[in-house]
């Protein structure tokens, strides 16, 4: 977007002064890595047209407001990773919306997961790490067909993770990070079993596509591969990793586990944490 553009846009959104019809036919908004400050105005869920909403690595605070669970039948891409929202998800998102990735990492979000992400059926992306989310684990969002990338570290749920044996849970899952939580019980061996996306396909490994919809936006993630965060900026569609690490689970490794056989097991002592009994932590990579 032009220069100039872009920074009367900026003035007219934080003077919240009303959007004459050019702004409202507005598709691509990208501010992220700028200083931006202060709360989101709730006037920017007047775009109906947009389609990408880029704020991350901002310093915007306050709570999301909750016209953005509404905010448009076609958003694709909402990210405002690495801010300081507070508050709650905002808990409307309706019915037949497009979202395909949801990122709201790094911010410090509390409560639930909404029940209406379930309507996000186009969802691949979702992204809530490092947040301060509560409750159980979410083995609902394993209704979501296009679902590839779950991202739930660092916040506060908690509880033993359900066991399910449905084979068209989480069909497409490739990356799930399930790292410092709370979780307990034993490893649910069968629920990891049927990830069937994360099972070797040789047709897939021959070809090189990134996460995204390679025009504007490619999805990225930042995942630890060795004891070491990186910011996975392309997400090839092959790229498979799963982290349980930090966590209260007991018992063994399940041998189910083998049968993912895209992926290789890595265990790492988590010493750091002072701990070395039930804690353990396993990364799998394609
Ligand atoms: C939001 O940030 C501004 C400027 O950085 C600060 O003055 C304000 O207190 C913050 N508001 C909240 C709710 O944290
Ligand atoms: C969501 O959108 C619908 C239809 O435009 C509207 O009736 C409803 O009040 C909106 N809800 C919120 C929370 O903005
Ligand atoms: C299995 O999962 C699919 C999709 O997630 C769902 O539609 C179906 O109802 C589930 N079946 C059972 C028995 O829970
Ligand atoms: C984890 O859950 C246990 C049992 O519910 C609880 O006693 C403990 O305080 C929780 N720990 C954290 C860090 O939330
Ligand atoms: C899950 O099911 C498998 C096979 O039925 C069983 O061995 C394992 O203990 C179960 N795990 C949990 C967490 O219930
Ligand atoms: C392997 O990947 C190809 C291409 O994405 C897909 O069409 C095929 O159904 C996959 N096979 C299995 C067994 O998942
Ligand atoms: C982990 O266990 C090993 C062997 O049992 C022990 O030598 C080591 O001190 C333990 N580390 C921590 C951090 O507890």
């Amino acid at each position: 977007m032009d220069r100039s553009l872009c920074l009367c846009l900026l003035i007219c959104l934080f003077l919240q002064c009303p959007f004459s019809y050019s702004w409202r036919s507005l598709t691509f908004l990208d501010l992220g890595s700028n200083l931006l400050e202060g709360p989101l105005p709730a006037s920017l869920c007047n775009l109906e047209k947009l389609q990408y909403l880029l704020l991350s690595d901002n310093k915007l605070n306050g709570t999301i407001p909750h016209c953005f669970g509404n905010i448009s039948t076609q958003l694709t891409v909402l990210d405002l990773r690495r801010n300081g929202f507070h508050g709650m998800i905002p808990t409307t998102f309706p019915e037949r919306n497009q979202l395909r990735n949801l990122g709201l990492n790094g911010n410090q979000l509390e409560g639930p997961l909404p029940r209406s992400l379930i309507n996000c059926k186009s969802l691949e992306v979702l992204d809530v790490g490092h947040n301060h989310i509560t409750g159980p684990f979410p083995d609902w969002l394993g209704t979501l067909p296009e679902l590839r990338v779950l991202i739930l570290k660092l916040n506060r749920l908690q509880g033993p993770i359900g066991n399910s044996s449905n084979k068209s849970s989480f069909q497409k899952l490739k990356i799930l990070d399930i790292s410092y939580n709370n979780f307990t019980g034993y490893v649910p061996a069968k629920m990891l079993e049927n990830f069937q996306a994360m099972k070797k396909n040789d047709s897939e490994t021959s070809q090189r596509q990134y996460m995204g919809d390679g025009t504007y936006y490619l999805d990225s993630v930042t995942v630890i591969m060795k004891g070491q965060e990186y910011e996975v900026k392309r997400i090839l569609t092959v790229f498979t990793t799963m982290d349980l690490s930090g966590n209260q689970f007991e018992g063994n490794i399940p041998k189910s586990i083998g049968g993912l056989d895209s992926l290789r097991l890595e265990r790492f002592q988590e010493s750091s944490r002072g701990t070395n009994s039930s804690r353990w932590a396993v990364l799998y990579l394609s």
